[in-house]
């Protein structure tokens, strides 16, 4: 069977990678994996299990009990243990706390073994942190996208203000440039952009032009 191929998308939160990786897959006809929902649906199902909230996170318990977490995508919806939570994840209890959760070695290993299993079965367009350096190190073309904070947030809190009215958008600047923070000193597998990636400000593109620019760089490695 020929190898699939692999489009990794990395880059801080809310720089516009989800909506660039679904154009290319829906474009290719790729799956398209948000490795960041996953985080997520980590995230929710400790909260849900009493493992962590604001003031406790219980490390042990939740590794201990990984197996038990079954993450699938269905038609671009993250379904935790059969249920749709791709609106739950979502909430800013989830943003508040997911780099914490993300920041556990145990939770990555099990989380990129899932990664892997898909890119080795499907062509895909995949977003996160650690694609194009720890997941795929060899995908066949790696983007990294910056983009301006404030553009960043007020992308964040156009999507969610119709999800949560109570969300403001301080609160919002002040969850992306934490999580950024965490994301990029961690220990393990930090935001960091592989020496082999194309860097795009995506401040500079509307969605229409950066994705032909994107389309593109693929076809010359295709
Ligand atoms: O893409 P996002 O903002 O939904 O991601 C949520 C969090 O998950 C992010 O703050 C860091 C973590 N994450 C990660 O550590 N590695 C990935 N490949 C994707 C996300």
């Amino acid at each position: 069977m020929k190898k699939p191929f692999v489009i990794a998308i990395d880059g801080a939160s809310s720089t516009g990678k989800s909506t660039l990786a679904k154009a290319l897959a829906q474009a290719l006809d790729f799956v398209y994996v948000d490795s960041g929902a996953m985080y997520r649906g980590v995230t929710l199902y400790a909260q849900q299990k009493q493992w962590l909230s604001s003031k406790h996170f219980d490390q042990d318990t939740l590794i201990a009990n990984l197996d038990d977490i079954q993450l699938t995508f269905k038609n671009n919806k993250l379904m935790l243990n059969g249920s749709d939570v791709s609106a739950a994840i979502r909430s800013m209890v989830v943003s508040n706390a997911v780099s914490q959760v993300a920041a556990v070695s145990a939770v990555r290993s099990f989380l990129v073994a899932q990664q892997r299993a898909i890119g080795t079965q499907h062509n895909v367009v995949m977003d996160g942190r650690d694609i194009g350096t720890v997941v795929f190190p060899h995908a066949d073309v790696k983007l990294f996208l910056t983009a301006d904070a404030n553009i960043r947030a007020q992308r964040r809190y156009d999507e969610l203000k119709t999800v949560d009215p109570s969300v403001t958008l301080d609160a919002i600047l002040e969850n992306i440039t934490q999580r950024d923070h965490l994301d990029s000193t961690r220990a393990d597998s930090p935001l960091v952009q592989a020496t082999d990636a194309v860097a795009i400000n995506a401040s500079d593109f509307g969605i229409s032009e950066l994705l032909s620019h994107v389309l593109e760089l693929v076809k010359k490695q295709m």
